[in-house]
């Protein structure tokens, strides 16, 4: 069976094709047979943030090409099949570039024998996720395939079940058996940051998360302070890597006493944003190389010590058999590195993704959706899928 998954939620446009055996039992032989992301950051970087009807037009734009290459290189079959041109001009009728396209797609190469379609419905920016759902709708009538709709956090959840050199496997999860529940996963992204308790695959518990900006914005903001481009995350991390110990530069560990789940990243942006406004008053406009290195680690300790203080509590309280670390700021060696000792100490195991499937991708899109098929058999009909902005975990 061929797997379509698609992933529109920010700013990458990602698609991939998956084979599966079967849906009884894992690792349920599922073979990559592509992957590829088109990632719109050069776009968007001039704004210094993602920019929602940017990010739509881009999906848009890039969608038809993408898969075009997707279905080439997976090398899955194309048939004559009919299916009604009306239909699919009503679901993309706001999309009319992407209609033209699709159909143009269709009549030069015929229709791509997909059995399933997995997308992303949530969370996320909301035009950005009704091209990708709306893409699904029109090729659910196209291919005859019905629709998984995935959320987007779940995604990342199940992004650490890909084996390292899954391009070469036959089967490409790990075994889904060796895993003890309850786990609990720690999400930090550009939108969101949560400590999610896993009681089986499946089956999810948000139990805190931020009240204002998402650990990843956080980052990005903090960069853009800092004199560094959209985004800033990987940049500050490659800053903190050239700090050295400063006892003047001192910031914010907000709410690590509030003695519950939630996070609040906002102020510590606004204590950064004082202390480059008052060394800059002190030392002159241009900060130099070693001073915002040592601001970088700064922020990045402040941020490691809130996750960590919550995480250790929610560890203990829910007597967590692993943790599992997702979402694109899993990337972050500081961050990592740290909780390999809390782990240590626990004597429980981490689980991270793959560096390069730590951003958004579609392949945990495809992952979580056989997930979800293995364990609900449940499809949605292509009139009832929406985009949820908003979607939450449950
Ligand atoms: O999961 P993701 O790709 O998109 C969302 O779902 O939001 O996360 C993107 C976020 C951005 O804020 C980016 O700056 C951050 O992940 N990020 C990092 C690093 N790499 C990416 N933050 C800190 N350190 C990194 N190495
Ligand atoms: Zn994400």
């Amino acid at each position: 069976m061929n797997i379509l998954a698609i992933e529109t939620s920010c700013d990458e446009t990602a698609l991939s094709i998956i084979e599966i055996d079967n849906f009884d039992k894992p690792p349920f032989g599922m073979k990559v047979l592509s992957d590829l992301v088109i990632s719109q950051i050069n776009v968007h970087a001039e704004y210094g943030g993602v920019f929602p009807a940017l990010a739509k037009r881009e999906h848009a734009k890039n969608l038809v090409p993408l898969f075009t290459q997707v279905v080439q290189e997976s090398k899955i079959k194309l048939t004559t099949k009919e299916y009604s041109e009306d239909v699919v001009k009503n679901i993309l009728e706001r999309e009319s570039e992407l209609f033209d396209a699709l159909i143009e797609y269709t009549k030069q190469n015929g229709i791509p024998t997909i059995d399933m379609i997995m997308v992303t419905h949530g969370p996320g920016l909301t035009p950005a996720l009704w091209v990708g759902v709306n893409f699904a709708r029109a090729l659910s009538e196209i291919c005859n395939a019905p629709i998984i709709p995935v959320n987007h956090m779940e995604g990342h959840i199940t992004s650490i079940l890909l084996r390292d050199d899954y391009k070469n496997q036959t089967n490409v999860l790990y075994p889904l058996e060796t895993f003890q529940f309850p786990l609990l996963a720690l999400l930090i992204s550009g939108g969101h940051t949560q400590l999610v308790l896993v009681k089986n695959w499946g089956e999810y518990e948000i139990i805190g998360e931020t009240i204002d900006d998402a650990v990843g914005e956080a980052f990005d903001k903090v960069a853009r302070i800092l004199g560094m481009e959209y985004p800033g995350g990987p940049k500050i991390s490659r800053a903190g890597e050239d700090a050295i110990p400063d006892t003047s530069i001192n910031l914010p560990r907000p709410m690590i006493h509030s003695g519950d789940y939630r996070f609040s990243f906002s102020g510590l942006k606004t204590a950064v944003r004082y202390l480059v406004e008052n060394l800059k008053k002190e030392k002159g406009e241009k900060l130099d190389h070693q001073i915002i290195a040592n601001i970088a680690r700064e922020f990045e300790c402040a941020v490691t010590e809130v996750l960590i203080k919550k995480t250790k509590q929610a560890i203990e309280e829910y007597n967590i058999k692993g943790l599992i670390i997702a979402g694109g700021v899993a990337a972050n060696n500081f961050i990592t590195e740290s909780f390999k000792i809390v782990v240590n100490d626990y004597d429980i195991p981490l689980y991270l993704p793959l560096k390069k499937l730590s951003g958004d991708n579609s392949l945990m899109i495809a992952t979580a959706g056989v997930i979800n098929y293995w364990k609900k058999k449940e499809t949605i009909d292509k009139e009832k899928i929406t985009a949820i902005g908003n979607l939450k975990l449950s």
